[in-house]
């Protein structure tokens, strides 16, 4: 496997477990303050960017590269609110599209046209997540402080969450 292409998949690699580890940050703190929905939508984000993570590293090992498992900084442990959560979360989405981009752009300047097609399926996947993270944050600026509004808002996450198990997806 080319060296820089190699180098360029676990930095990703590192950025989908933090994500993960980011979004259980925020599943457990919403699960502790009584918002269910939001708590098991971010549990389901946080299974979502593992299978993210470990897509990339069984494609590292099979073409012949060193996928490495990496240590992963604490994430926060509070939250302001969940305006606060949804606007980090379209921040933190924005930034991993802006490395998939680069990593896009890393296959084509060393030619590696399969690894080119194999990250296609994280550029899909990042439009899909940044549509919903600015959806989530329109509904709360809709809502602000009013209280019954955040209610309604998380007890509406509760019931929308597509239950697929990214586990089970086809790799
Ligand atoms: Fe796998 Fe949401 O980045």
């Amino acid at each position: 496997m080319n060296k820089r292409v190699e180098i360029a998949l676990n930095d990703q690699i590192v950025k989908e477990a933090s994500s993960s580890q980011f979004y259980l940050a925020m599943a457990s703190w919403a699960e502790g303050n009584g918002l269910n929905g939001t708590a098991k939508f971010m549990y389901s984000h946080s299974d979502e960017e593992r299978f993210h993570m470990l897509k990339l590293v069984k494609f590292v090992n099979e073409r012949g590269g060193k996928a490495i498992i990496p240590a992963i900084d604490q994430p926060p442990v509070e939250f302001e609110n969940l305006k606060n959560v949804f606007e980090l979360l379209l921040a933190h989405e924005i930034s991993v599209t802006e490395s998939i981009n680069e990593l896009v752009d890393i296959c084509l300047q060393e030619k590696d046209y399969t690894t080119h097609n194999f990250v296609q399926w994280y550029v899909s996947e990042q439009l899909e997540e940044e549509a919903l993270a600015r959806t989530m944050l329109d509904k709360l600026k809709l809502v602000g402080n009013d209280n019954s509004g955040l209610y309604m808002f998380d007890r509406d996450l509760e019931s929308t969450i597509p239950q697929v198990n990214p586990m089970n997806e086809t790799r």
